[in-house]
């Protein structure tokens, strides 16, 4: 998900350098043989190890960090990535110590994620893809998914809470939201060492530096709490199968179950892995909000997404005119081309020399192909109009293929058949897009190289419209009770990992005006 560039956000976030210098801490001492930081820093470090520093955490994270290299590669000009940027094992190698007890994967053993697995291990035609997004076809969002996500807007946004940083807040409701989401449970139903866990996930994840001490210490308790977190999903698991809770239909996990069957392609302990592994995925959320509200900040905000919002908000917003998407679909899509959270999808690629050991890892930029002139005649404007005329994924058959210039289809398509009681289909398209039809009706997915925020062809991301339909939401209460946003002028603001190697300062506030 790059979710995995080595850089930090370039609007909001602080610079990478500037806040590892501003955390103070960096690990400092012996034991390591100097290395050189400069893939991670841009600058050539060194830096020593102290005592005390688990020796397995040295050579699992600090020296995995210091060995990866990540290129960038080229701007997409078709929605597709070749096969020979795979998605196996395509993690920054330092993280694996957050999922596996060996520090390296163990999938057989151990469980995995869709996220993890190149397409030739995922099943027949992308199974285990398809399993994932039954969960999250956008006909479950209004019945299954939004009464929690109300629930956390309401919180988030209590009228006591007006005027403080708001993201301390996202952060104290964020849990039980996600927790809900996946296994029904919320509140006290959630173990205190259940909420610590993600909360040091988030913070390795953010901060993402394992020479750092609040690095070394978060991922160290993951490694301690994860065993009896994966105890406690399994258990919840449980419930859900045995029907235990009321409304299983309203979780993630009930679809991977009844669409899974539990067989090779989405095994018991991958659900239970998957669970845990979408800390990374859902952490985007985080960095998402902070940037919308940035940008609808009366005084530091972006005047023309604000002129944008409340034309859109004024003129119907919902009711879809001419093309596949309604304005306020259009208007969140706009928000995510133009902020970007995630900076690039990223392939481990086979090394032709000799000898090599290590992993080579290529990234695809996002920001950079939504904003290629190639794509779009305005790529600098924000304009959510450009997506009148986009094609749709359901439009790129054979025919398309061959307009452009295709023999065939680069992607076989096949289709999946949902067994959760719903008349829904997963089919894809010509690049390998995995779409949804419900009741025979296309659910619509904007299919252009210019739209890369959540990546491209058989390896999109699976959450896309569930996020995107909670940005609605947050706007919708935004309009709907005259929410504004503020930034706020303090001596000091508290960092907080919003997303993968993004910590923001936490500065911007609402009140009702
Ligand atoms: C702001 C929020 C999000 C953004 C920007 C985002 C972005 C992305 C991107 C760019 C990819 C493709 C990565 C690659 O090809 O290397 C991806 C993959 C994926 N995302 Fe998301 N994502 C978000 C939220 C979510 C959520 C909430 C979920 C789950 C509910 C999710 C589940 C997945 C999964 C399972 C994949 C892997 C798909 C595959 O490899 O077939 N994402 N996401």
């Amino acid at each position: 998900m790059l979710m995995f560039s080595t850089s930090t956000h370039r609007a909001t976030a602080p610079s990478r350098r500037s806040f590892l210098t501003g955390l103070g801490t960096v690990i400092a001492a012996s034991s390591l043989p100097a290395w050189t930081a400069a893939a991670h820093t841009g600058a050539s470090e060194r830096v020593a190890i102290p005592a005390g520093v688990d020796p397995a955490y040295l050579r699992g994270a600090v020296e995995p960090f210091a060995r990866t290299s990540i290129y960038v590669g080229q701007r997409l000009s078709l929605p597709m990535i070749d096969l020979a940027f795979s998605k196996e094992a395509a993690i920054p190698p330092h993280i694996w110590g957050m999922l596996y007890d060996d520090w390296a994967p163990a999938m057989e053993e151990e469980g995995l994620s869709v996220f993890l697995q190149g397409l030739e291990n995922r099943g027949p035609n992308n199974a285990r893809k398809r399993i994932y997004t039954s969960a999250l076809t956008p006909d479950l969002y209004r019945e299954m998914y939004a009464p929690k996500v109300r629930v956390f807007l309401d919180e988030l946004f209590r009228e006591d809470h007006a005027g403080e940083p708001l993201m301390q807040h996202y952060y104290d409701a964020y849990f039980d939201m996600y927790w809900d989401l996946h296994l029904g449970v919320r509140g006290d139903d959630i173990p205190d060492e259940v909420r610590e866990i993600g909360e040091a996930f988030n913070t390795v994840l953010g901060f993402w530096d394992p020479r750092t001490e609040i690095v070394y210490e978060n991922y160290m308790r993951v490694r301690e709490l994860r065993p009896r977190l994966r105890d406690w999903i399994d258990d919840r698991v449980q419930d859900i199968i045995d029907r235990n809770i009321e409304h299983p239909e309203r979780t993630f996990v009930h679809y991977w179950i009844e669409n899974g069957n539990l067989d090779d392609d989405f095994r018991r302990k991958d659900i239970v892995f998957e669970c845990f592994h979408n800390f990374l995925a859902f952490s985007q959320w985080g960095n998402t909000l902070y940037n919308v509200m940035a940008r609808l900040d009366r005084r530091e905000g972006d005047p023309v997404v604000q002129e944008w919002f409340q034309r859109t908000m004024e003129n119907s917003p919902d009711e879809r005119d001419d093309g596949a998407f309604t304005p306020l679909d259009r208007f969140v899509m706009e928000l995510f081309r133009t902020i970007s959270p995630n900076e690039g999808s990223l392939s481990t690629v086979e090394n032709t020399q000799e000898g090599v050991t290590g992993t080579s890892f290529v990234l695809h930029p996002h920001p950079e192909t939504s904003e290629d002139e190639r794509h779009w005649q305005n790529p600098g404007a924000f304009d959510p109009d450009r997506y009148r005329t986009t094609p749709t994924a359901a439009a790129i058959g054979e025919e398309r293929c061959a307009a452009i210039g295709f023999a065939r289809c680069p992607f076989e398509t096949a289709s999946f058949t949902v067994e959760d009681g719903r008349r829904a289909e997963l089919p894809n398209n010509g690049f390998g897009t995995v779409f949804a039809t419900v009741d025979g009706q296309e659910q619509p997915l904007v299919d252009h190289a210019g739209y890369a925020p959540f990546g491209f062809g058989y390896r999109r991301c699976a959450g896309e419209w569930l996020t995107v339909d909670v940005v609605k939401d947050v706007l919708r209460k935004v309009w709907d009770e005259g929410i504004v946003f503020e930034r706020l002028d303090l001596d000091e603001a508290q960092p907080l990992p919003v997303g993968p190697v993004v910590v923001i300062e936490d500065d911007i506030a609402f009140r009702r005006a």
